[in-house]
């Protein structure tokens, strides 16, 4: 897979501190944590593959304060580095519910932009690393993992309610039940907060 090293991955988000300091760092750093501990219970997904993902997915941040453009730069960003798969996981991970318009907040993008990101969806067919992303970005505060239902309801308070967050709450809480079931355990157990 063209993913980065852990060493490469741990440095990338340094850098993008510096640029552009934040939460998203502390979020990004807990994300990479639950996915390297939830991957390492799964037989078909590894851990430090996991982490560096994990580490990377808000990685468009790093070019200031963005909204769903963080998704198009952190792609762009990590694809001008021939991490294509960590480039991926930078536009799936927002949408575990397949629709651009699902998005919780402003949708900053160029009209060329949006269209490529929703043609992106339709094509792609999630793998069990996209998934694990989506879930760990629903489940990581910056300071420490928490329940789906309290980071999502953390989003709709911060971002706002739109016709889509329904069904995308449902998708999410598939995904807790997927790697429940992969892990064949309560992933809260594994992640120390319950
Ligand atoms: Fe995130």
């Amino acid at each position: 897979m063209k993913v980065p090293s852990i060493v490469q991955a741990e440095k990338l988000l340094n850098e993008a501190k510096k640029l552009n300091p934040g939460l998203w760092v502390d979020h990004s750093k807990t994300a990479g944590a639950c996915a390297r501990a939830i991957a390492q219970r799964c037989d078909n997904l590894n851990a430090d593959i996991a982490y560096a993902l994990g580490l990377l997915h808000d990685i468009g941040r790093r070019d200031g304060v963005t909204d769903m453009k963080h998704i198009i730069n952190g792609y762009k960003f990590m694809l001008s580095k021939g991490y294509d798969d960590s480039a991926r996981i930078c536009l799936t991970h927002s949408f575990p519910y397949k629709n651009i318009n699902a998005y919780n907040g402003q949708n900053d993008c160029s009209v060329e932009e949006t269209e490529f990101i929703q043609a992106f969806l339709e094509n792609v067919v999630y793998n069990d690393y996209d998934r694990l992303i989506q879930l760990c970005d629903a489940i990581s505060f910056p300071d420490d993992p928490t329940y789906i239902e309290k980071r999502l309801v953390d989003v709709v308070l911060r971002r706002g309610f739109n016709d889509y967050t329904v069904p995308k709450w449902k998708e999410f809480l598939n995904l807790k039940d997927y790697f429940d079931n992969k892990t064949q355990t309560d992933i809260y157990q594994i992640l120390n907060i319950l």
